[in-house]
């Protein structure tokens, strides 16, 4: 029997090579980018406002990174030490022709034992832990790597999306169960792999859905596409705690070992 992992390799190689135009993925139309990287530039804001985005200065690793999406977006937006990995070497082929800038690495963010602790600054994902046979293993790697924060944008747990939302998703043959995260999962998965009380955990509820929300917005006049899919998603504003994403930041306590003052002791057993 194939695994999950060879499974989803077959996948994507099939997908880059039926599929030639990735260009939304580099489009500047704005109604595309502000659909696209919405739920992005939320994940982050979360730093900017605790102080931890310097994006000049960090190293960013990006799993499950696919054809590089998230890449282009950093990048575009001031980091200049980007990395795309993906399981998919055919997928980073293609990442390198959209940014010749990014580097790129081969990677099953399941086993990323090629990679020392702590090496990069920012660890990201987008719609990628869903597509592993062990989504909490992926993400505890992830924690692994990352010297300060790991990004982590995943469909949500709760009602809506256990009522409409896929369950399973399907590529010709190839199948993954949609993995949703709510608050607990996200803060016992840290908690138990980091055995630390101080590691800070973020996770933020909000809608996404894009395909409908362009959808409706391209039935209107070019000029007012844009707003209309602002004015959606700020409609669902008040309800976003009911919402179908999580765009959560974990934040990893100071390395330093001159600043730690027992933040990563476990707590003491009595
Ligand atoms: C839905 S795509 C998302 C790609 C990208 N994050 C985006 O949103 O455009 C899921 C990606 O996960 C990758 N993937 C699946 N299993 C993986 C694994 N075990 N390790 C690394 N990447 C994996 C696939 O090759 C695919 O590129």
């Amino acid at each position: 029997m194939k695994s999950g992992v060879d499974l989803q390799r077959a996948a994507m190689a099939e997908i880059c090579s039926t599929r030639d135009d990735w260009s939304f993925h580099v489009t500047s139309d704005p109604l595309t980018r502000f659909l696209r990287d919405r739920r992005l530039r939320t994940a982050l804001h979360i730093l900017r406002v605790r102080g931890l985005l310097e994006p000049a200065k960090q190293s960013a690793l990006i799993v499950c990174g696919g054809v590089g999406g998230e890449g282009v977006f950093l990048s575009r937006y001031g980091f200049t030490d980007v990395t795309v990995s993906d399981l998919s070497e055919e997928a980073l082929a293609v990442c390198r022709s959209l940014e010749p800038r990014l580097r790129t690495m081969p990677l099953n963010a399941e086993n990323m034992a090629e990679i020392p602790d702590s090496s990069y600054d920012l660890v990201l994902v987008q719609d990628g832990l869903h597509h592993l046979p062990r989504p909490v293993l992926g993400f505890t790697e992830m924690l692994r790597v990352a010297r300060r924060a790991v990004i982590v944008i995943e469909p949500h747990e709760g009602l809506v999306g256990r009522l409409i939302g896929t369950e399973w998703e399907r590529h010709g043959d190839v199948v993954n169960y949609v993995f949703r995260w709510n608050r607990s999962i996200l803060n016992q998965a840290t908690r138990s792999y980091l055995l630390c009380t101080r590691a800070i955990v973020l996770p933020h509820r909000m809608w996404d859905h894009n395909v409908v929300v362009g959808k409706l917005a391209r039935r209107f006049s070019e000029r007012w596409r844009l707003l209309v899919a602002k004015a959606v998603y700020q409609v669902l504003r008040p309800v976003n705690r009911l919402g179908n994403m999580m765009v959560a930041v974990v934040v990893k306590p100071d390395d330093n070992p001159a600043h730690r003052s027992g933040q990563c002791a476990a707590p003491k057993l009595s």
